[in-house]
């Protein structure tokens, strides 16, 4: 069977009060044709047509090779939306799967199980039955229960407003009735629109689907929050049954790319954005954001940390409330406190940043101890330097390395120095003035300024 999947996406969006079109705003981390666009190929499409208008540039930019489109000039309603691909429609031939760009939570698998329903009809639709059917299309069936009509919010009657059986926009068709009958579709309602509604007029099938929510159609922001928690929700389900403790599956935000194995937990309100790998024995607690990195086995991520673009070796502890930016790499067993900020630092197995402390452009070696409030200066205002530290070197509290630095193997940095030569290994380096002591300083200061008063 040839279908061709068609996407409605050239309304205004009037209801998102925004210049971006509503189909590019992101539910859960993805812009919502993502979504259409991959339930299309996976529920059996060989080819993908969307129609676009408003902001079609955009769309047509983002949406680059996945699909072909067809321009819908003035958007006169969904029967013109679909007409303005009659052209590919007719090309295609075979059958025609309608779906609206605004439905981001519809599943592949309803689709297949529609269309093997729909395959037998030359008009169907999928209808849902709804608590609360305000704004959708009603579904009026006859004495038989055949499907009459449908109607619109704005053109029904009290008594058809009662009706909770809608339609859902998704449409399967065999394309020379969908055409022909379109060419019969008029204007004569309370929006003076092309209604692609119209066509069940001549007899339809209605596949009536089970699960209301894969069916919301996105008119606004409240419904794309709505839709956002649908699917944040539905991967937090997908991962416990993958072996993951979510403590919280309402306030777990997963984008689609994070991958996370079994034996994890992670606590209410973390963010897993973009491709993350989060490896077996890992625990990630509450308040932290993840970004495009890799937390190997058996680490702990402590409340409250940003990482992005970085690397955290098995065993590794990291945080509360630790910074890593981009090009960190943690080798493993690692241990980085509270209020460290690491940038493109490498630490080798076991070395520890436990408070305080910034390392950017920094290799450090195994076994290193970076102490309290120790500071890499890697910046002049105008380039950027490097800090090497080497194999089991001692960096003593508030210590500062004023780049390019080097600093050998087993070497001690004196607590409170400012390093701004290379340190041989083994060698100690400190810079301090010497310390000065006057005893009973504090009482003749105190005297002699009370006589002046
Ligand atoms: C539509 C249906 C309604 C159904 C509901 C499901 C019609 C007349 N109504 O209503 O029965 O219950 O969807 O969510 O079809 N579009 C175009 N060009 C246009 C107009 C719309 O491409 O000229 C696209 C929109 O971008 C959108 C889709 O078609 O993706 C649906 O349009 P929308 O205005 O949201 O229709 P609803 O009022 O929600
Ligand atoms: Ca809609």
């Amino acid at each position: 069977m040839k279908i061709l999947a068609l996407i409605l996406a050239a309304g205004k969006g009037t209801r998102m009060k925004s210049s971006k079109p509503k189909v590019l705003f992101e539910s859960a981390g993805k812009p919502m044709i993502d979504y259409v666009i991959n339930a299309a190929g996976t529920c059996g499409a060989d080819a993908v047509n969307i129609v676009i208008g408003s902001g079609a540039e955009e769309v047509k930019t983002h949406v680059g090779r996945r699909a072909q489109f067809s321009l819908q000039q003035n958007q006169r309603g969904t029967a013109d939306a679909v007409l303005a691909a009659a052209d590919a429609i007719k090309q295609h031939g075979g059958h025609v799967l309608i779906l609206c760009g605004d439905m981001p939570l519809v599943r592949a698998e309803t689709l297949v199980g529609f269309i093997e329903a729909a395959k037998v009809h030359p008009v169907s639709f999928i209808s849902v039955c709804v608590k609360n059917p305000f704004g959708y299309g009603r579904v009026v069936r006859g004495g038989g229960g055949s499907v009459i009509r449908i109607v619109e919010e704005k053109d029904a009657c009290e008594q058809e407003k009662k009706i909770n059986e809608i339609n859902t926009g998704i449409y399967f068709c065999e394309s020379s009735v969908l055409l022909d009958r379109l060419s019969r579709v008029g204007s004569d309602n309370a929006q003076n629109e092309f209604y692609l509604t119209d066509i069940v007029k001549e007899g339809a099938f209605a596949y009536k689907a089970k699960d209301e929510s894969e069916f919301l159609g996105v008119n606004n922001r409240v419904q794309l929050a709505e839709s956002a928690k649908v699917l944040w929700k539905r991967r937090a389900f997908k991962f416990m049954e993958q072996g993951v403790s979510v403590l919280d599956p309402d306030t777990f935000y997963a984008d689609e790319e994070t991958e996370i194995e079994s034996d994890t937990e992670i606590y209410p309100n973390v963010y897993l954005h973009g491709k993350n790998v989060i490896k077996t024995g890992s625990v990630i607690m509450s308040g932290c954001r993840i970004t495009d990195s890799l937390i190997d086995e058996n680490c702990e991520i402590k409340d409250n940390c940003y990482i992005t673009e970085s690397k955290v070796g098995a065993g590794s502890s990291v945080g509360p409330m630790a910074q890593l930016r981009p090009g960190t790499v943690l080798e493993g067993e690692n241990k980085i406190g509270n209020f460290v900020e690491t940038k493109k630092a490498v630490l080798g197995l076991g070395s520890k940043a436990s408070h305080l402390t910034y390392l950017g452009d920094a290799e450090i070696g195994r076994d290193v101890n970076i102490g309290c409030g120790t500071i890499t200066c890697n910046y002049d205002g105008i380039s950027k330097y490097k800090t090497v530290i080497e194999d089991g070197v001692f960096v003593g509290s508030d210590v500062q390395l004023v780049a390019p630095v080097k600093i050998g193997r087993g070497a001690l940095l004196a607590a409170g120095s400012t390093i701004t030569k290379d340190v041989p290994e083994d060698s100690l380096a400190m810079t301090r003035a010497e310390m000065k002591v006057k005893e009973g300083w504090v009482s003749r200061w105190k005297n002699a300024k009370n006589k002046g008063k």
